[in-house]
């Protein structure tokens, strides 16, 4: 039968994420919402992780056409993808952000970068409105179980793990169930990460908000 576990986290360990983004320090990549241009790199990054499910790199350049304002790349001066997440908007569940993938590059693993990634995501304007963060993990998959553990105890919020995808409905021999990984309730500060707008620009930033 179902497994349900449910871990919370303190909330000292890390900075509110009402606090506005870090600027990138010297030498840290910079984060900005996705575009489609990124689909190769991201694509890259995929084949790269070795533990990622690989799909074509077309599926990577429609995805990111598509949800690339709820997806995000952390990119370094020479403008190499170091780090992604994709992530869209279920359109029955518009409360939830889902994970669909991320990777951050070998080289630049264990500085927090794929948390700082997962905080950008879910105050991206994209993501207004969402209280959840779902994604799926295979139990096998520590570094990733430990990535959303640590972003709940930094949200101060309940992760939720439930059985969902399993091993009897994948074609292929072999594959992991996935677990359903539910973090929430979240409070969110929407701002897009990224280079300041100009005020002529056209473009508005979103005003600081906190869901009730
Ligand atoms: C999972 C992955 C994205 C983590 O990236 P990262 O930038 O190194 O992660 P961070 O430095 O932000 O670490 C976040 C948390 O995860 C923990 N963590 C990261 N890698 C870990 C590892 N190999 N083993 C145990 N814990 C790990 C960190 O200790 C940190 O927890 P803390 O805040 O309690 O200290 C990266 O290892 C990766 O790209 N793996 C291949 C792709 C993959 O498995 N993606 C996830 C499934 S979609």
């Amino acid at each position: 039968m179902s497994r349900l576990e449910a871990e919370t986290a303190s909330a000292s360990a890390r900075a509110s994420i009402e606090d506005p983004p870090t600027a990138a320090g010297p030498g840290e990549p910079a984060i900005r919402p996705a575009t489609v241009e990124d689909g190769a790199g991201v694509w890259r990054l995929v084949v790269d992780s070795g533990v990622l499910d690989v799909n074509s790199s077309y599926a990577y350049l429609l995805f990111l056409d598509h949800f690339g304002h709820t997806s995000v790349v952390a990119e370094t001066g020479t403008e190499d993808v170091v780090g992604f997440v994709t992530g869209f908007r279920p359109p029955r569940r518009p409360e939830v952000i889902f994970v669909w993938q991320v990777a951050v590059a070998e080289s630049m693993r264990g500085r927090g970068l794929a948390r700082r990634l997962l905080e950008a995501l879910i105050r991206l304007d994209g993501c207004r409105g969402a209280r959840y963060l779902e994604t799926t993990v295979t139990p096998s998959n520590a570094p990733s179980r430990a990535l959303f553990r640590s972003l709940a105890r930094g949200l101060d919020a309940e992760l939720t793990v439930s059985p969902y995808l399993g091993e009897e409905l994948f074609p292929e021999e072999g594959h992991e169930p996935e677990e359903l990984h539910r973090i929430g309730p979240i409070r969110i500060t929407p701002s897009t990460p990224g280079p300041p707008r100009s005020p002529n620009a056209g473009g508005q930033r979103s005003a600081t908000r906190k869901d009730p």
